[in-house]
């Protein structure tokens, strides 16, 4: 895409974490480690954890109805639902399809995107693409992500990182002026291997053995990606405010993936932006992947860090090597997520499946449930 977007607006927004608090302090009780070395490399303090009757498609479907009502739509107002996450609750159906019936959706085509953390931008990326063809007005875009059934918690180079959440937004075809303006996607597959989860694909379907190594959990080379990320995280920011066809002093307030602050305050630093105009929430969240920018996006709006007429920036990067920026204007009434009060778990119910039920919190977690 080489010439600026118009007519798509995020109408509504609204996010999602679950109640339990994993904080540094507990996995100083699990692993060889201590709040002082995770804080000052990573700048969390600590993270969410989704509890045993939640999964990615039950916050998934709370973040997307408080989008909805945000936006003072109705659920089957929506044509489109798209659910960014690398931890959906099965390999099929999508999550998407179980979001559609938890929220009581009847007619939206809804699918996943696989593009791990830069999932929620990629989902944008694709609505935007769906509005300005005319073939949707309504899409609900939501990132979520269940890593901590993915994570290995006797791993302490990764499991000090991720957290579980979720949060949506609504675009909308719109003839007002403002609304998305540049979009950059990029995959680079030289890192294709640097965040990975090696067992339960077509490649290594999991086995007695596969299992007992912990193919089932994530893998990082940390010290690597975050060199890429730097990088990445700059070019394609940049590349998405040249599409908009304007300049980064001209951005009110980035919100990027929330995966570390100190990669944050690089990408900061490298594009000589000052770190006041950076919505930073990943003390509190840690990396929630395809979740990280809807819910901090949600935050920094309930926070007053949003007003009509700001131009945004949502950049993102993620396993793949994935990454996407969204330079836009914002059109919205902050205040409109009031309309979003009183949404909440109850008011959704994911559709079961045959099986008996599981408990699918995780085992090293035992005494946090
Ligand atoms: N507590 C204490 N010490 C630790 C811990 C821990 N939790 N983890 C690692 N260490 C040790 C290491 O063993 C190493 O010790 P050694 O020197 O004796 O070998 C030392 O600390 C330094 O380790 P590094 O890996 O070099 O530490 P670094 O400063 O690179 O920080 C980190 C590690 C935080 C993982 C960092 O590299 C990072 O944030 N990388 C990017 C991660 C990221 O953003 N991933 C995105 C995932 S996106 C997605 O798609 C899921």
């Amino acid at each position: 895409m080489s010439r600026p977007v118009s007519g798509v607006h995020v109408t509504g927004w609204g996010a999602y974490a679950p109640s339990r608090v994993l904080t540094n302090a507990d996995l100083a009780r699990m692993v060889d480690t201590n709040d002082e070395w995770i804080v000052s490399r990573t700048g969390i303090s600590e993270r969410r954890i989704a509890g045993p009757d939640e999964t990615t498609a039950s916050m998934a479907a709370v973040a997307g109805l408080r989008a909805i009502a945000t936006a003072g739509l109705t659920p089957d107002d929506i044509d489109l639902i798209l659910v960014g996450t690398l931890s959906p609750d099965y390999v099929m159906p999508s999550t998407a399809a179980l979001v559609k019936d938890a929220i009581g959706n009847k007619r939206a085509a809804a699918m996943d995107l696989y593009a791990a953390c830069s999932g929620f931008v990629y989902g944008y990326a694709t609505a935007t693409a769906y509005i300005a063809s005319g073939m949707a007005k309504h899409v609900l875009v939501i990132g979520a992500e269940t890593l901590s059934r993915y994570t290995d918690f006797s791993d302490r180079s990764t499991c000090i990182l991720f957290g579980d959440g979720a949060g949506a937004a609504v675009l909308s075809a719109s003839d007002e002026p403002g609304g998305t303006m540049g979009v950059e996607m990029t995959t680079d597959p030289s890192g294709a291997y640097l965040i990975w989860l090696p067992g339960g694909g077509s490649a290594r379907p999991t086995t007695d053995s596969s299992f007992a190594s912990g193919e089932h959990y994530m893998k990082m080379k940390g010290t690597e990606t975050f060199k890429m990320a730097v990088r990445t995280l700059g070019s394609t920011a940049l590349s998405s405010l040249k599409k908009a066809g304007i300049e980064l002093s001209d951005i009110d307030l980035v919100v990027p993936h929330q995966a570390n602050i100190r990669i944050i305050e690089a990408l900061a630093k490298s594009l000589d932006f000052p770190m006041e105009k950076v919505f930073v929430n990943v003390a509190r969240y840690g990396n929630t992947s395809a979740a990280s920018v809807p819910l901090a996006l949600a935050e920094a709006v309930a926070a007053g860090r949003v007003n009509r007429g700001d131009r945004l920036l949502f950049v993102a990067f993620g396993s793949g090597l994935t990454s996407g920026a969204i330079t836009l204007e914002w059109t919205a009434d902050p205040a409109a997520m009031a309309r979003a009060d009183g949404i909440g778990p109850e008011s959704v119910k994911v559709l079961p499946g045959y099986l008996e039920p599981t408990n699918p919190f995780p085992p090293a977690l035992e005494w946090l449930r």
